[in-house]
């Protein structure tokens, strides 16, 4: 049985259930399983330690669910910071159609992605 709600007409899944982002916990193992469930799930960018491998695991969901699944973004005020450009790429030519962003001044990442028509989610 499903609870229709606006967020899951909005976000094609069948239950109103999100797993966030979770640094190092947040792989395809995780991800494909509650999308095949019915709930949203979010990889968790930063977890892959270079953009490239952000793609890599983008296709490997993909090859364990037809469900929709999205990716956590999490931004963090630093001094040497991630190449948030290129994991933004990543996330776009993915395909991703979903992006929970979180934490410190998300605008330009926000824009970004609403550019390419991704939904976004900030927390
Ligand atoms: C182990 C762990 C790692 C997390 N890492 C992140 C993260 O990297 N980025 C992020 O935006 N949220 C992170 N979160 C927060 C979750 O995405 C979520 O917002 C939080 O657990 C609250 O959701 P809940 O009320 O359903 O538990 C993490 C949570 C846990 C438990």
């Amino acid at each position: 049985m499903s609870l229709r709600t606006r967020f899951t007409e909005a976000f094609g899944i069948d239950h109103p259930v999100v797993q966030g982002g979770m640094q190092w916990v947040g792989y395809a193992e995780m991800v494909a399983p509650v999308a095949n469930a019915g709930g949203l799930g979010f990889l968790t960018a930063l977890t892959q330690p270079t953009p490239e491998d952000l793609a890599k695991e983008i296709a490997r969901t993909r090859e364990m669910t037809d469900k929709p699944f999205g990716v956590n973004l999490t931004i963090l005020p630093a001094i040497t910071p991630p190449p948030y450009a290129e994991y933004r790429q990543a996330i776009i030519e993915g395909g991703i159609t979903i992006v929970e962003t979180a934490g410190y001044k998300p605008q330009e990442h926000v824009d970004h992605f609403k550019e390419h028509g991704i939904k976004v989610i900030h927390k």
